[in-house]
């Protein structure tokens, strides 16, 4: 069972990522999963921080030689922040902490510290926000490079593209090679395949800059070469759909997920929407003429691209803040600014890549199980030739 956990703060000593479950003998391209934390680093409307940190991974268990061992992997991405943290976020109760504490009692709204706050009894919401923070998505991103190197021995690839920022969409459908090159683009500002649209896009971030606004949009996800038949219709939680959904979801400022066209194809007719199939003889494969079900039906991966699309609400720190009630005195005051990007999608499009991995390569597993990449690739060849002569 393929599992993953993250722990570390904003701004603490460092973020862990620990995933366990994969098979041994997988090679580590240590390099590649310092690339996709740098993918995550970039985009138009971000804030200082990410020129402060340059995040890399540094393995701490369960690689050696360059393979994955089959014992759990943990992973350490330091915080470059934490000298200036250091007296706010002591580890031991020093005496005088208190006063180098850096505390947040004006919750701000749109964010974990109120509900956090009452949750956990804090009239102080820094441990919330340290936690709550979308920093987080570092270590997720960690471990979904070692997802995406799992499915790539098999074929698959993941990418992402930005089709909406605030009120510009992209309104027309790239191919995957288009999704391909700019998702893999380290110059692109907001990561969108048409360079008009971005160009509006841009204006849209500098407007909403110049106003001391924040906006959100749309990332796409696209797995391209999944096998049919991840996933499962025969349980609820063993829907292919639901558990991308959920992992999507997860990610900070998501608030909605599409899988495919669904959204128009709520508003469409039957004979709109449904994909016809074919067969190909050559390939020995049914195909689609169309791929609006993204790639699922029934929670089921049906050899088409896989595609699914997150919906970012507005970035919730704002420069000039709404109103908001002190934890403490309970009077209205300005909510808290700490400093804070304005646009974060095609940074929330790698973390969705990094979670679509996670999903696919814990369903590769339950389907093909194996302790080793040999007998994972050996179940795998078997499944093969069963389509084959299917
Ligand atoms: C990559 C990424 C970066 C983010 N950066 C910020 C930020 O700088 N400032 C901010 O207010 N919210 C930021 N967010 C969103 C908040 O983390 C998120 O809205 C907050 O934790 C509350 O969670 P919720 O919106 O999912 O309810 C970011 C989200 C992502 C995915």
């Amino acid at each position: 069972m393929l599992r993953f956990f993250t722990a570390g703060e904003s701004h603490g000593q460092a973020l862990i990522a620990w995933i366990s479950g994969l098979p041994a003998s997988l090679p580590i391209d240590l390099e590649f999963v310092n690339a996709e934390l740098h993918r995550r680093q970039l985009g138009y409307g971000r804030g200082g921080r990410q020129k402060i940190e340059k995040d890399r991974a540094e393995p701490i268990a369960g690689i050696r030689h360059g393979k994955t061992i089959g014992a759990p992997i943990a992973l350490r991405i330091e915080n470059k922040d934490w000298p200036n943290w250091e007296k706010a976020l002591p580890v031991e109760d020093v005496d005088g902490a208190e006063d180098a504490q850096r505390p947040l009692r004006a919750p701000r709204p749109g964010h974990a510290d109120l509900a956090g706050a009452l949750k956990f009894g804090f009239h102080d919401a820094r441990y919330i926000l340290e936690r709550a923070s979308a920093r987080e998505t570092a270590a997720r991103v960690a471990a979904g490079a070692l997802a995406k190197l799992l499915l790539k021995e098999f074929g698959t690839e993941i990418a992402s593209h930005v089709i909406r920022v605030g009120k510009v969409e992209l309104e027309r459908s790239p191919s995957w090679d288009e999704i391909r090159l700019v998702s893999a683009n380290l110059v692109s500002p907001l990561r969108c395949a048409d360079s008009e649209t971005e160009k509006r896009m841009t204006a849209e971030v500098d407007q909403v800059l110049r106003a001391g606004d924040s906006v959100g949009g749309v990332f796409e996800v696209v797995a391209h070469n999944v096998v049919a038949g991840l996933g499962s219709h025969s349980q609820w939680d063993e829907r292919l759909d639901g558990r991308l959904a959920q992992a999507l979801l997860s990610i900070q400022a998501v608030k909605a997920v599409e899988v495919g066209t669904g959204v128009s194809n709520a508003g469409a007719y039957g004979s709109e929407v449904q994909d016809e199939i074919t067969y190909d003889a050559a390939a020995k494969r049914f195909r689609r003429r169309s791929n609006r079900a993204g790639g699922l039906e029934g929670g089921i991966s049906n050899g088409e691209d896989v595609v699914v699309r997150g919906y970012l609400k507005p970035i919730s720190t704002l420069r000039r803040p709404l109103e908001t009630a002190d934890l403490v005195t309970k009077e209205t005051v300005k909510a808290a600014y700490e400093r804070s990007d304005v646009c974060v999608v095609p940074a929330a499009g790698v973390a969705g890549e990094a979670m679509t991995a996670l999903v696919l390569a814990q369903a590769f597993l339950q389907k093909f199980g194996g302790d080793s990449m040999a007998e994972t690739r050996q179940n795998y060849d078997a499944f093969q030739r069963q389509l084959d002569d299917f």
